[in-house]
């Protein structure tokens, strides 16, 4: 249930001016309500000024990612049931893994830290507070475990779309679950799922957006951050962020459960940074070096090696 903090929070983006009367009377509750949760918004960042006569005015939005913000983006969702956010957590992807047989319910779970994030093959994914988006999504899809090779495709595809809308930045998709910015990693994401038989039942995707420089990340050359790309008068505006990010990945993966590959071929080419370049694959059956020559309806990339071999991966780590 959407929280009254969210709901003034609602209130506040769709009036210029609400008085404190007109909103204890919109949501049912005290004056005396209606003031500590607008105390609790400005302690989250909110600027929020209040006038004689007029009333409380939302006069700049929190630069930092909220419960309130995204407690009401939750309540208008069409896909997800449930938030859990919390402070710090050791991975959000252990948190889903803990609660993910409670109900059936498709779930958010937002940290504002974790001390022991991970990402694929084992790596360490630092999630400093105050830096970054980390949070895991538990869906329900009963699909055939064949179907869901190409979910990282339209995943990916949603965060990238989020980005460049939301920001301008020509970000791009590192096959199969990055996206980069100026040949910089911004974002991942890893896949894991709980299935029986034939049957994926649940995927828990966790995803982690760098959005404010931090040394950790600066310390990685090979990573960046929306806030580091955008100029200093340009920074991200989080709340429209996270909205158009949950209303892309609700888009695609509705696409995902009901359209192949093909539907969304082009825009996720368009989109690839591992086309007209030099690649080293590692997988499972070894290194290749070559070239990308396509991803078919299936999900498998095609590649060309150096001595003009072909090969169909499915899941791999590309150097570009
Ligand atoms: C990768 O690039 O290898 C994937 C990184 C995934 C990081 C996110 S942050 C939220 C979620 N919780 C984790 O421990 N990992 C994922």
């Amino acid at each position: 249930m959407q929280s009254t903090k969210s709901k003034i929070l609602d209130c506040l983006q769709s009036e210029t001016y609400v008085s404190g009367n007109s909103l204890a009377e919109q949501l049912n509750v005290s004056r005396t309500a209606i003031w500590k949760n607008i105390q609790a918004l400005k302690n989250e960042g909110y600027q929020i000024a209040a006038v004689q006569n007029k009333g409380y005015a939302l006069v700049g939005a929190s630069q930092n990612i909220n419960q309130a913000k995204l407690l009401s983006i939750i309540d208008k969702s069409t896909l997800f049931d449930q938030l859990i956010y919390k402070k710090t957590v050791d991975s959000t992807q252990n948190t889903a893994f803990n609660i993910l047989h409670k109900n059936d319910d498709n779930i958010v779970i937002v940290s504002e830290s974790q001390t022991e994030g991970r990402g694929r093959f084992k790596r360490q994914w630092l999630s400093p507070k105050e830096t970054g988006l980390y949070m895991s999504l538990v869906l329900r899809p009963n699909i055939k475990h064949s179907d869901m090779i190409t979910f990282n495709l339209f995943m990916s595809l949603a965060i990238s779309q989020t980005i460049r809308k939301n920001t301008g930045l020509k970000s791009g998709i590192k096959w199969p679950n990055d996206i980069y910015i100026s040949d910089k990693k911004v974002c991942g994401f890893l896949t894991e799922i709980v299935s029986e038989e034939d049957t994926v039942q649940t995927i828990i995707c966790g995803v982690g957006i760098n959005i404010e420089p931090s040394t950790d990340i600066e310390s990685l050359s090979t990573a960046t951050a929306l806030n580091a790309e955008l100029p200093s008068e340009k920074q991200l505006d989080i709340d429209s962020f996270l909205s158009e990010l949950f209303k892309n990945i609700e888009i695609y993966y509705n696409k995902f459960m009901s359209t192949s590959f093909s539907e969304i071929r082009d825009e996720w080419i368009e989109h690839s940074i591992i086309f007209n370049r030099q690649l080293k694959i590692s997988s499972s059956n070894g290194i290749i070096k070559g070239k990308a020559l396509d991803v078919n309806d299936e999900g498998y990339l095609i590649i060309i090696d150096e001595e003009q071999n072909i090969h169909q991966v499915i899941s791999a780590d590309i150097e570009i």
